[in-house]
């Protein structure tokens, strides 16, 4: 790459567990990102249930799948969502999507990368669970954010991800949210519980990008059908994800790198999907 050029940082959002908060952080990360003027994308990644446009109260006309089923271009699926964000819709209810393979979830995400005007962010919001789509698009990402609750399963499954993408990918990485909580003494103390067991069984020391508090602001914004960061913008959950937000512009990129994504799997997808 020229220096110059602009690359786009993807930041993928994982969890293991599914209801911890990782669509609300994806959306509300990515209206914090563009609030700091930056240009960002919204992949709702959560492939065959996907749910960033119900939360935004839009119901699409295209989606992923019509785009891999050669029925759209990429760019007519894209909608505009708060903050201007720029959202590229995912399907739900689709088993074909819900069973794309690595090469077809890589033509996806590379395809959605050589948007123009390329975009500074694209955050991704993944499914639950360590299957195929989760860990490919983590794989492929800048930065690997994994939400976390206090919760016994939620820590289970966050380091069953870890785990699973240290040892299997090489992943070493990661960005920890501890989301959710009624207490900031308690998220640090659930960050460091997760950070001790990575470190004792996989020599893994965790990052902390943040702790976001219980917000009753959330339901309100659902309701409105807006992002908590636009709807609420003053409230305690909005000023930590603001928080987040810079602590995620940081994150180091690999320079020198132009074919993007195809190097980081090793293997030249066949066709692009646009
Ligand atoms: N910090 C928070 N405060 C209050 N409610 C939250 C918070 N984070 C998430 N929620 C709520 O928890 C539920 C699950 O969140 P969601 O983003 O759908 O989880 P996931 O995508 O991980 O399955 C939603 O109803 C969401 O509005
Ligand atoms: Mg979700």
């Amino acid at each position: 790459m020229r220096s110059g050029e602009r690359k786009t940082r993807l930041v993928a959002v994982a969890s293991g567990k599914g209801g911890v908060g990782k669509t609300f952080l994806s959306l509300n990360v990515a209206v914090a990102l563009a609030q700091r003027g930056r240009s960002v994308m919204l992949f709702d990644g959560d492939m065959g249930l996907a749910n960033v446009h119900v939360l935004l109260g839009i119901q699409p006309n295209q989606d992923v799948s019509d785009v891999i089923a050669g029925r759209c271009e990429l760019s007519a699926t894209l909608l505009e969502g708060p903050g201007g964000v720029k959202i590229v819709p995912g399907s739900s209810g689709k088993r074909d999507v819900a069973e794309l393979g690595v090469t077809e979830v890589t033509q996806t995400l590379q395809a959605i990368g050589a948007l123009q005007p390329p975009a500074d962010f694209l955050v991704i919001d993944t499914g639950a669970g360590i299957g195929t789509h989760v860990t490919t698009l983590a794989r492929l990402s800048d930065a690997v954010v994994v939400v976390i609750r206090d919760e016994p399963a939620s820590l289970a499954d966050a380091y069953g991800l870890i785990k699973v993408m240290y040892q299997e990918f090489g992943c070493q990485r990661f960005q920890l949210i501890v989301n959710d909580v009624f207490n900031p003494r308690r998220g640090l103390d659930v960050f460091e519980r997760l950070q001790q067991v990575a470190m004792r069984f996989l020599g893994l020391p965790l990052e902390l990008c943040g702790v976001v508090p219980h917000e009753a602001n959330v339901i309100n914004a659902v309701r409105r059908r807006d992002s908590l960061l636009t709807a609420f913008p003053d409230c305690a959950g909005s000023v930590a994800i603001q928080r987040l937000a810079v602590n995620l512009e940081a994150v180091r990129i690999d320079e020198g790198n132009n074919e993007f994504l195809i190097d980081r799997l090793g293997a030249m997808p066949r066709k692009a999907v646009t």
